[in-house]
């Protein structure tokens, strides 16, 4: 069944859905995004995500084509006429139409599109087995904090842990992990601290990173954020990885190397489940 999504001020049917070849996402990237999980219909830490997209439309001096108090309407419009229970909602909003030219065009009308995917988050059979992951050189520009729509390094990233007989990437930057390809890392030591690199220009500020770190706090664990090499990941007592799409997804295999049991750790899998229960309350 086709899609309903949202393109520039309309709802249209997936195949009718159009956007100009004079677009500067299409032509230089230049343009911004987030992904939002639906659980039981409602959206996961939407508010969050929002303020995200302002910070990062602020950081490229990009403007947002409707009011933002519009976004979440039209994001629940989707989720409605699409009947998604669990997925998510993916929303772009680039810098418009221009002739191709490297310069910002003097009058701006920029794009917004919006499109819904109707897939497992909560109950992810990956989850319950966990994910290998190859380490894959992090050959991204400087400002990984925005989260722009230039994702081909992590899409070949991706593509090269595949070809490894791996699940996903962790990515790496003078010897240290700076994130999933798509996703916020994580591990575990022997004496039960969590540790995930702390926020900067390099990484992505994670709103599921920023959740799972108040749980663990909750719960009582030693935080550290600081970067790791993948040798400390391979000896750690878990792994696991942060995102809208895929929560907390454990991490069983760095490089082939089984990480303790092989099995999703016991923290992860508690970190995971306390991470669905707040969903389900606080989803929107
Ligand atoms: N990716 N780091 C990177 C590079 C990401 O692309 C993402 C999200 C994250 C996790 O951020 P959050 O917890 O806010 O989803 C970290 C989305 C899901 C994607 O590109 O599909």
């Amino acid at each position: 069944m086709s899609r309903v999504v949202y393109v520039n001020g309309e709802y249209v049917h997936e195949e009718d859905a159009k956007i100009s070849v004079f677009d500067r996402g299409f032509l230089f990237a230049d343009g911004v995004y987030e992904v939002a999980a639906v659980i039981g219909g409602k959206l996961v830490d939407n508010e969050a995500h929002l303020a995200r997209l302002e910070r990062s439309l602020t950081e490229l001096k990009m403007r947002c084509p409707v009011p933002f108090t519009e976004i979440p309407v039209i994001q629940r419009e989707l989720v409605e006429v699409n009947d998604i229970d669990e997925g998510m909602v993916y929303l772009q909003v680039s810098r418009g139409v221009a002739d191709r030219d490297f310069n910002f065009p003097k009058k701006e009308q920029p794009s917004l599109v919006m499109f819904t995917q109707d897939r497992p988050v909560s109950s992810s059979p990956k989850a319950v087995r966990g994910i290998r992951v190859s380490s894959q050189p992090d050959i991204r520009w400087k400002r990984r904090d925005i989260k722009t729509v230039q994702l081909l390094a992590q899409s070949l990233a991706k593509e090269a842990a595949l070809s490894a007989g791996a699940d996903d990437a962790w990515m790496v930057e003078d010897g240290f992990v700076t994130e999933g390809s798509s996703n916020n890392a994580f591990i575990i030591t022997a004496d039960g601290t969590l540790v995930t690199r702390q926020l900067g220009n390099d990484i992505l500020h994670g709103i599921t990173r920023r959740a799972v770190l108040e749980i663990a706090a909750e719960e009582g664990l030693t935080v550290e954020e600081r970067p790791f090499t993948v040798v400390e990941a391979q000896g750690a007592a878990e792994a696991f990885s942060t995102s809208a799409s895929a929560l907390v997804m454990p991490v069983i295999s760095i490089d082939n190397k089984t990480i303790s049991q092989g099995v999703p750790g016991p923290i992860t899998r508690k970190l995971r489940e306390r991470y669905i229960e707040i969903a389900q309350e606080t989803a929107v």
